[in-house]
């Protein structure tokens, strides 16, 4: 079996589905169900005996160590994480907590049980870090996209804690051979995105009739992946990756994030149509991020050549699918869009307005 942290998140409760619809080998799903986790991702597993759900924490070492004494899993894959770099701008204590002293804690886990293996399942054994390519840090219009050997010069809390974790996991197998992978991601968008990143934030607002917030000029660049493709991805860097490597993924989809906004719009205006006007109309300038990266790309020929993996969706076949996907389930988002994530709206966009630049 396999163990999964974070596995009722986003991306982490895509793979969980997505593994136990091809195979058999259960999954260990530890999370802690912070504002970003839910069970309502995983339903569909409900009363399976192949997916065992534990709410904890990463950072709980004993409660990892025992974890892996009883179940005895090939790999651990390691989704858990804050993730979102807004939140690491008001907040981001949690984001060290999680991201550096969780990871740590389970390297330290993981590094004690896989010790203790036979060779042959010592051989076997993998730890997967699932990580971010915002960790390279920014690029201008004419730079050459990030590859696996592009200097590490995170800019925001959430992505300086992601870049610590990675260093830790690259120590590990360096120092103590424990057989790790790396891969580093661009942008994901697909089902169960959490309503504070900009795709999902955009479907929802639309159909609620508020403002689409656009951070400044919005011509901010991003490299954007349907979530299915990065799931592939990380499966086979967990069958055929080379242990100590890191592999960056992405979409190769570079996209400025108005032309996304107004990409949906357009799906929008075309599925469930206003009674009168477009979408687009409801699209505002408002004050950008603080130290907003202004474009992302990654080269993603590594894992194509030793690996063959490429993405199947295009943007125009993924994003279809995601609008599809919101709009048939609107119950999941209104059940998110409560307490903590009303708390977060304020906080995040109640100062940011800017009417002036959205004056016509
Ligand atoms: P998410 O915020 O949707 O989900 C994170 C999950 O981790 C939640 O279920 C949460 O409850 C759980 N969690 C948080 N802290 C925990 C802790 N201390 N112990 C146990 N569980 C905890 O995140 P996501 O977008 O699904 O991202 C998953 C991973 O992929 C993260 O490591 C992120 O850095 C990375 N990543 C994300 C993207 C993206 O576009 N979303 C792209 C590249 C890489
Ligand atoms: O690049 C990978 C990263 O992508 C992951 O590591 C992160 O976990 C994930 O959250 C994502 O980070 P971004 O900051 O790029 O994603 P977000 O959806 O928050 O924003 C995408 C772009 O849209 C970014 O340039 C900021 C902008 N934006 C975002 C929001 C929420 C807006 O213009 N308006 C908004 O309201």
């Amino acid at each position: 079996m396999i163990l999964v942290t974070g596995g009722a998140g986003f991306i982490g409760s895509n793979f969980v589905l997505g593994w136990l619809a091809q195979c058999d080998e259960p999954v260990i799903n530890l999370d802690k169900l912070t504002y970003a986790g839910n069970l309502g991702n995983l339903q569909s597993l409900a009363g399976d005996p192949r997916h065992i759900f534990v709410k904890g924490d990463i950072c709980d070492e004993e409660l990892v160590a025992s974890l892996l004494a009883q179940h005895k899993p090939r790999a651990i894959l390691n989704f858990a994480a804050e993730s979102h770099v807004d939140r690491s701008i008001h907040g981001p204590r949690d984001f060290v907590i999680t991201n550096v002293n969780g990871a740590f804690a389970l390297l330290e886990a993981a590094r004690g049980y896989w010790q203790g293996l036979d060779d042959r399942d010592k051989a076997a054994f993998r730890f997967l870090h699932v990580s971010t390519d915002e960790v390279y840090g920014t690029l201008g219009p004419e730079d050459a996209p990030f590859t696996e050997t592009t200097a590490y010069a995170p800019n925001s809390p959430y992505s300086a804690s992601k870049a610590a974790s990675d260093h830790l996991v690259r120590a590990y197998h360096h120092t103590y051979g424990l057989p790790t992978l790396t891969t580093n991601c661009s942008n994901n968008y697909g089902p169960y995105h959490f309503p504070e990143k900009l795709i999902p934030l955009i479907i929802a607002n639309a159909r609620q009739g508020k403002p689409l917030p656009i951070y400044g000029d919005g011509q901010q660049v991003r490299d954007w992946l349907y979530v299915a493709d990065h799931c592939t991805a990380i499966r086979r860097v967990l069958d055929a990756g080379r242990c100590g490597e890191t592999y960056n993924i992405g979409g190769w989809n570079e996209m400025a994030n108005l032309d996304v906004v107004r990409i949906l719009c357009g799906i929008l205006d075309e599925l469930t149509p206003k009674a009168a006007g477009s979408y687009l109309d409801q699209i505002v300038h408002v004050q950008d991020r603080p130290g907003h990266d202004r474009r992302y790309a990654i080269d993603a020929r590594k894992i194509e050549r030793e690996l063959g993996w490429r993405p199947v969706e295009t943007f125009e076949s993924g994003i279809r699918k995601t609008v599809e996907w919101y709009l048939a389930h609107d119950d999941w988002v209104r059940n998110v869009q409560s307490g903590d994530y009303l708390g977060w709206m304020d906080t995040n966009y109640a100062n940011r307005a800017t009417p002036e630049r959205n004056a016509p």
